[in-house]
């Protein structure tokens, strides 16, 4: 007996790791093995760095940026000569706490001049770097501001006169967040590139050799014939079954999209351009023309499929692989922020704004930019109506109006109350043939800025004008 039961001893010794090592190795397999096969010909997502802020000083913020020539392998195998802040293609994500002072330097390494505007962002009109401030090759420009708005997620790109549309097509633009009180404390994710994630969307065409292929013609600017995320061709991203909040930016030059998700699935909208809305929105679809921004809540623990596509129209944007455990994740509360009204205490004075295209140009009031015409003159603080038309015509296409140096509101579209997503603070809104918008705008910060449509080939080629808030 004793014999016999050493025996077994032994051959369990040698089966108990023999078994540990199969159940591991398949375990493995289907987990790593398996989901690369599925994965096959897609790359998992970038997440831009977050920009180092180089002043220790809580309340002061120091970045420095520059712009360089540079390469990136989009299409395995090739090259592709791009343009890129402090990289090679985008730029890192700045963070800006409300209340700080903020400087940021602006290095020129290209061999034409550029400049570094801060869209959405509400700082006066010497450091809002529009064509005025222009930095030379080899030049650098500082900006300086104090952050004076509630949290968002806003973004920069250049807007030298001419040059916008080709120096973002090859890489320059990245986001801006805000952060303030209420986005600390509110319960939703917020873990940067983990349930917080930004998603920049931008359609690209290449030509056979791997490089970029702009192509504009007097119709207009063909839709690329791929979408890139964050600067990543074919992406997939990795998700546990949680809440994943989405900032999505459109930072295509032209091109609209109207995001689903391929299981039809609802998700919550939390904020626009300027913050948060009011209370959460559920949402089946959400629009962004170029310039826009949304940011999203998805509910991933609700779904049982393996991988759910972010979609618009027949574009397959973003392939979420679901993974993993149940995770907990915050419950998003029915009330976000208070949105306040702007108020209409001052004097009110209506301006009207037609936008004219005809193909790839186009004017607003019937005029190109001219940077030696004011086009307006608005009082400090007042508040006003702008009224923003789309006259259409032949070959006229919708616009994305966008104003400087101001978050406004949307009081009405086509004579009724705007859509809920347009509910809260914008800075960009798509306005479609034949369309009328009504918005309430206040500028509290002095100097030169612009208005203008967000097609970067119309702006490109003048459809836009600048006001003097004085
Ligand atoms: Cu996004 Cu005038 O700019
Ligand atoms: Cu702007
Ligand atoms: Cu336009």
């Amino acid at each position: 007996m004793k014999i016999k039961s050493d025996r077994y001893r032994k051959i369990l010794i040698v089966l108990i790791p023999v078994f540990i090592a199969g159940f591991v190795f398949a375990a493995y397999y289907t987990f790593f093995i398996g989901i690369n096969t599925r994965l096959e010909g897609k790359n998992e997502l970038k997440i831009p760095e977050i920009l180092e802020d180089l002043n220790p000083d809580p309340q002061i913020a120091e970045f420095k940026l520059e712009t360089r020539y540079s390469q990136m392998e989009f299409i395995e195998g090739k090259m592709t000569s791009t343009l890129g802040y402090n990289g090679s293609y985008l730029g890192p994500v700045i963070r800006f706490d409300k209340n700080q002072d903020v400087s940021i330097e602006v290095e020129n390494n290209l061999n034409e001049p550029t400049t570094l505007h801060w869209h959405g962002l509400e700082v006066d009109g010497e450091n809002d770097g529009g064509p005025m401030q222009g930095i030379s090759s080899g030049e650098a420009w500082n900006a300086k501001f104090t952050v004076n708005q509630p949290a968002a997620t806003l973004w920069y790109h250049p807007h030298l006169t001419g040059l916008v549309a080709d120096q973002v097509y090859y890489g320059l633009a990245g986001l801006i967040y805000i952060d303030d009180e209420f986005s600390d404390s509110l319960s939703i994710p917020k873990d940067y590139g983990i349930d917080d994630i930004p998603i920049v969307v931008q359609d690209r065409s290449f030509k056979s050799d791997g490089n970029f292929d702009y192509n504009v013609s007097m119709m207009g600017v063909d839709k690329g014939d791929q979408i890139l995320v964050n600067g990543t061709s074919d992406p997939y991203f990795m998700v546990k079954r949680e809440k994943i909040r989405l900032r999505i930016l459109n930072g295509s030059n032209a091109q609209n999209f109207n995001f689903v998700l391929s299981n039809g699935a609802e998700f919550m909208m939390i904020a626009s351009d300027g913050g948060f809305l009011e209370n959460p929105l559920e949402k089946e679809a959400i629009f962004l023309s170029p310039g826009e921004r949304a940011e999203i809540v998805v509910d991933f623990s609700e779904f049982n499929d393996k991988s759910v596509k972010l979609i618009s129209n027949d574009d397959l944007i973003l392939e979420f692989v679901i993974d993993g455990e149940l995770e907990k994740s915050p419950d998003i509360p029915e009330e976000l922020v208070e949105v306040s009204e702007i108020a209409d205490d001052e004097v009110l004075n209506t301006r009207i704004f037609e936008l004219q295209s005809m193909g790839i140009s186009g004017t607003i009031n019937g005029k190109y930019y001219d940077m030696d015409r004011i086009d307006e003159r608005v009082t400090l603080n007042a508040t006003e109506y702008w009224v923003v038309r789309n006259a259409g015509g032949m070959m006229a296409t919708g616009h994305p109006f966008h104003v400087h140096g101001t978050q406004f509101q949307v009081v009405s579209r086509n004579g009724e109350k705007p859509p809920p997503e347009e509910s809260g603070y914008k800075d960009t809104v798509y306005v479609d043939v034949g369309e009328e918008l009504v918005l309430k705008v206040r500028f509290k910060k002095e100097g030169l800025f612009m208005y203008h449509c967000h097609i970067l080939e119309h702006e490109d080629r003048g459809m836009m004008g600048q006001f003097v808030v004085e």
